[in-house]
């Protein structure tokens, strides 16, 4: 030990004496590198990591369907993720489309074949009971509460707000009766496969297929101005007044050729649906012509609860 230290003590005085300018050097060089380098806008060890990824993303351009947060369909309230790849196929096939009417279409499975994949109504009795090709009633379902309305029957509340219509239009001078209403599941077998016999082209694209019919939801007349093929409606003074006024009573015209790819019908001016006033007005004042479009942006979601 004393050997060592009478030999190191000199030694590391002298390394002392020589290191500490050498010290004081390199911490001020170091701290002044630091300095610069962070005015550069180089990385340090503490930026944080979400910084070069925004850079990227406003940059990079976005391909539909990369990822659900970079979706461009993922601005519409009623997008569901895991629905991306059908926007993106259906938005492919129908380049003409809007963005997001892309969205409520595919969300009602207009992407699919018509009576491809059908549901049954949950919940047959509501009043906005969406009945179309892809949406059906059960084969037994009947509403509890027709009544009977100048011989044809209908749920009682669409059958008091029809007479309101009736009457008002009758003030005008115009003449408008009930022609068919509530029909059986049974009823439209008849009816449809009567149509099929005699116009396989054609049946599907003016009738529903059983369990398929507005008509067994006890919510739909068709109107005529007097007893006679239900065609003869069209283009009649009388068909233009519903068309502009039958939401004040709650009623929409549920085929027209505005919704023809959206329905499946060719326009029905006579086929009058029964959904209520608030809903009926409300969907006049929006300008939508489809229940469909309706019932996905405004009942299935809203923009609210979104
Ligand atoms: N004519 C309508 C589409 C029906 O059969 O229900
Ligand atoms: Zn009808």
């Amino acid at each position: 030990m004393r050997f060592g230290l009478r030999l190191r003590t000199p030694v590391m005085r002298f390394g002392l004496r020589l290191r500490t300018p050498v010290l004081i050097l390199c911490i001020v060089t170091i701290g002044f590198l630091s300095l610069v380098l962070a005015s550069c806008g180089q990385p340090s060890e503490s930026a944080p990591d979400g910084e070069s990824a925004k850079g990227d993303e406003e940059t990079a351009p976005v391909s539909p369907g990369e990822s659900a947060d970079m979706s461009p369909f993922a601005q519409f309230y009623t997008y569901e993720p895991d629905r991306e790849t059908r926007y993106v196929a259906y938005a492919k096939s129908h380049p003409e489309l809007d963005l997001e009417d892309v969205v409520w279409m595919v969300d009602s499975d207009l992407d699919k074949a018509f009576y491809e994949d059908t549901v049954t109504a949950a919940d047959p009795d509501a009043l906005l009971v969406l009945v179309n090709k892809h949406e059906g009633l059960p084969e037994n379902y009947e509403p509890s509460d027709l009544v009977n309305i100048d011989g044809a029957k209908m749920r009682k509340e669409a059958a008091d707000a029809l007479r309101k219509l009736m009457n008002a239009a009758a003030d005008e001078g115009l003449t408008i009766i009930p022609q068919s209403g509530y029909r059986s599941y049974a009823y439209q077998v008849d009816l449809f496969n009567r149509y099929l016999r005699n116009d396989p082209e054609n049946a599907d694209s003016y009738s529903a297929r059983p369990g398929f019919s507005e008509h067994q939801t006890g919510l739909t007349m068709d109107v005529n101005t007097h007893i006679t093929q239900i065609e003869y409606f069209t283009g009649t003074r009388e068909a233009m007044w519903v068309e502009e006024n039958a939401h004040r009573f709650g009623f929409i015209v549920r085929y027209t050729s505005e919704n023809e790819t959206v329905t499946g019908y060719i326009s029905e001016p006579w086929h009058l649906r029964y959904i209520g006033q608030r809903d009926a007005t409300q969907m006049h004042d929006l300008g939508i012509s489809s229940l469909e479009e309706y019932v996905v942006k405004h009942i299935r979601h809203t923009s609210s609860n979104s």
